[in-house]
């Protein structure tokens, strides 16, 4: 619900638990004064103190009045250099230079359903669901208008926003940042919760308390990194996963992002997100619009499961599309880890043939089916199949597949070039190069400029064919290296800023046109792994390979820092080969199973090498993700301790949303000798109910609070217990 009072300049947002306000002052400066705990209607801006503050400037609409300062008023969207000091929203660079924008509330309007964003992916309204709010604000100096945009979607407790700036003047403006978020917090202390990492240890949770000064996260590599993630907690200092105040905010981008949280010299806290201004500029031209990309906000004063509970649903529901986005997804085998470049067709099908025998549904070719690509060397950018490996191309290879009864799908890189290619050869100049540098190459390729159509083209052109040339029901979109040299020969150089962001809008266009044109294509997004895990990309491919580390115990971190924001539903997860590729380690099959259970589930090995036993456990293990993937999917989420601790073991929970199933599972951590021994207490029962557990009855209150005793186990051995309400 969103309510405006005129008598006292309010704009309140209410959602089923969250309440959101803005006012607007009398100098029309558009102030932010509540995010938290849903609370009765008023004007919650008593908490601002107008004091005389040293080294804080006045406006010139305070007058002679000390007491009045942008840099001590809370903020809806910070202007920069006139006198608030803390992190800008937004900062543009007129004709004559100056950098200065100063903004002030003009209108603003309520409407039902759910904005768009032309080019960027977005949460949408399945209908009904969502209001919209509109406030405009002008710079009567530069020109600039800013709508600033709120979508609610009260039922979840989400929040979005998003901006766009257009130039209602005569002479151009160069946009210097334009963040999609800013909230400002009243004083008091905070923790933020960040996912870092690196390649295949993505999304490590970072818990730390704020002092004076800029906690930050971000990427600056082109796309939202394996490093850094686009997505931010804060957090009461005794927050925990059961209890307390925590705001979440996600950026729905793939590009460089900047999230940055700034604990104030009054001990006040301002958060803000959105496009990274590192090498941002962006030219707007009298009469033209930019459009920053969405951010969404989630509260919840009941911990952090609850936060990331609400942000699954909204995520699975409301951003990922199409007749995937909520349906069980094949249960798929990809040859990667199994054969790296070095397959045929019959080795594609050897796979296969051992694959359906034992119930798995879609068999994936990965790197290595197209052009010169028989290792990482070259043929990136060919997208012709290579006949020597697979006589009678895709068409061949996918009948015989077909006839084994499993789908096909296949791997894409579409984003990149080999220099060793005929792509590379015929268009040097379609790839990122800096004129008179030598330029960087990672994984020996180098990046196309996807700001160019022609580019553009001749990558959809060629999707399209090989798309159309088989019966293709899988894509794997990779994307294997960061940008660099990023310049495009195609736009003069006061644009050259502008070449980040018109690649990512190149990607969503490109993705666009594939979601539109091939409705029944399952595409997965991947880069290296999870190094485009995000909510822009979550748009467009309803599930990401999580990591290129398929090592069970790595994967329970990987997949648990993934779930502070992202559903399981998204999380590619296979079972691979021990010892494994990347850690030598051996985990046990069964424990393999039930991790990859907690994502998209498949294999990612030749299970030919498989000993019997083994392979008779496989039929089983599918038969177990079948009878569960629903309350996987759609199911609340539970974390059920941090494998980031020491301890017995971790485990997570899948409750169904009217209590009555649930999975819960758990993985032992490292062996010690004289063990301790674990006890499972669970999460999200009814407690006034009672509920079978693997055959044995117990009251839900038990489950909660008594917990059941893990028997001692070797370590890496996972426990299932299925769960019945009777
Ligand atoms: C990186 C991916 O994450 C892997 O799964 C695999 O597809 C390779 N690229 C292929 O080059």
């Amino acid at each position: 619900m969103i309510c405006y009072n005129n008598t006292n300049n309010t704009i309140t947002i209410h959602t089923k638990n969250s309440t959101y306000q803005m006012k607007i002052d009398s100098k029309g400066v558009l102030l932010h004064t509540y995010y938290g705990p849903r609370v009765r209607s008023g004007d919650f801006s008593n908490w601002i103190l107008q004091e005389d503050r040293g080294f804080s400037p006045q406006p010139s609409e305070a007058g002679l009045d000390r007491t009045y300062s942008l840099d001590t008023q809370p903020q809806e969207y910070s202007s920069s250099g006139v006198g608030d000091f803390r992190i800008p929203s937004i900062e543009a660079t007129s004709l004559d230079g100056s950098y200065t924008v100063d903004l002030r509330y003009v209108s603003h309007s309520i409407e039902d359903g759910k904005y768009t964003l032309d080019g960027l992916p977005s949460f949408y309204d399945n209908g009904g669901e969502w209001e919209t709010l509109r406030v405009l604000l002008k710079d009567t100096c530069t020109n600039l208008t800013v709508e600033l945009l709120y979508g609610v979607f009260a039922e979840c407790d989400l929040i979005t926003r998003a901006v766009k700036v257009s130039n209602s003047g005569t002479n151009p403006v160069s946009l210097e940042r334009v963040m999609s978020t800013c909230v400002d917090f009243p004083s008091g202390t905070f923790h933020t919760i960040t996912l870092g990492g690196a390649y295949g240890r993505e999304r490590e949770p970072v818990r730390m308390p704020l002092t004076q000064g800029i906690h930050t996260a971000q990427s600056i590599r082109g796309s939202s990194s394996h490093q850094q993630n686009p997505f931010t907690i804060l957090c009461s200092p005794d927050t925990t996963e059961d209890s307390g105040d925590c705001w979440g905010f996600a950026l729905v981008y793939s590009g460089n992002f900047l999230a940055q949280t700034e604990y104030t010299q009054f001990h006040e806290t301002r958060f803000v997100m959105g496009i990274h201004p590192f090498h941002f500029s962006w030219k707007l031209k009298a009469g033209e619009t930019f459009c920053a990309p969405e951010a969404a906000m989630v509260f919840s004063n009941s911990g952090l499961s609850t936060l990331s509970q609400r942000f699954h649903k909204a995520i699975r529901l409301n951003l990922c599309r199409g007749q995937w986005k909520d349906a069980r997804r094949p249960i798929l085998i990809n040859n990667w880890e199994a054969t790296y470049f070095a397959f045929d067709a019959d080795k594609i099908v050897s796979i296969a043939e051992k694959a359906s025998k034992v119930g798995v549904e879609m068999m994936v070719m990965d790197d290595g089916w197209f052009g010169e690509r028989n290792d990482d060397f070259r043929g990136l950018g060919d997208w012709d199949v290579n006949e020597k490996k697979l006589p009678g191309g895709l068409s061949a290879l996918a009948e015989r597949i077909e006839a084994l009864g499993m789908k096909f799908g296949l791997w894409v890189e579409p984003e990149m070039v080999n220099e060793d290619s005929k792509l590379y050869r015929l268009h040097p100049d379609w790839a990122f190069k800096i004129p008179g540098r030598e330029g960087t190459r990672s994984r020996h390729q180098l990046v196309l400029d996807l700001s160019r159509k022609e580019v553009r083209d001749y990558i959809l052109t060629n999707l399209r064919n090989t798309l159309s040339s088989a019966h293709i029901s899988y894509v794997k979109w990779d994307m294997n290296r960061s940008l660099t040299d990023v310049f495009s020969l195609s736009l003069p150089s006061d644009q050259q800023g502008e070449v980040y962001h018109r690649y990512v809008l190149g990607v969503y266009e490109i993705l666009e046109a594939l979601h539109q044109e091939f409705p029944h294509i399952l595409i997965e997004g991947c880069s290296g792994g999870g190094g485009r895990f995000d909510c822009g990309m979550l748009h467009y491919t309803p599930q990401i390979w999580c990591s290129d580390n398929t090592d069970a115990i790595e994967r329970l971190r990987i997949q648990y820092g993934t779930s502070f924001c992202y559903p399981c539903s998204t999380m590619g997860a296979h079972v691979s080969a021990v010892p494994n590729g990347m850690t030598r380690r051996c985990v046990p099959l069964h424990t393999r199973g039930v991790v990859a259970e907690a994502g998209t589930f498949g294999y990612e090995l030749d299970l030919n090498e498989l000993s019997e036993e083994e392979l008779a456990e496989v039929p089983q293990q599918i038969a177990h993700f079948k009878k569960n993937w629903e309350l996987v999917t759609k199911g609340t989420y539970y974390r059920l301790g941090n494998p980031f601790e020491e301890a017995p073991f971790y485990g997570w929970m899948h409750v169904s949303e009217d209590q009555t199933r649930a999975l819960a599972s758990v993985v032992t951590g490292v062996g010690h000798a004289n063990p301790i021994r674990g006890i499972l207490r669970m999460k999200g029962l009814d407690p006034n109910r009672d509920y079978k557990v693997n055959g044995t009855v117990y009251g839900g209150d038990v489950l909660l609070h008594v917990g059941i005793s893990l028997p001692i186990l070797d370590e890496y051995r996972a426990v299932q217990f299925e769960i019945e309400a009777v």
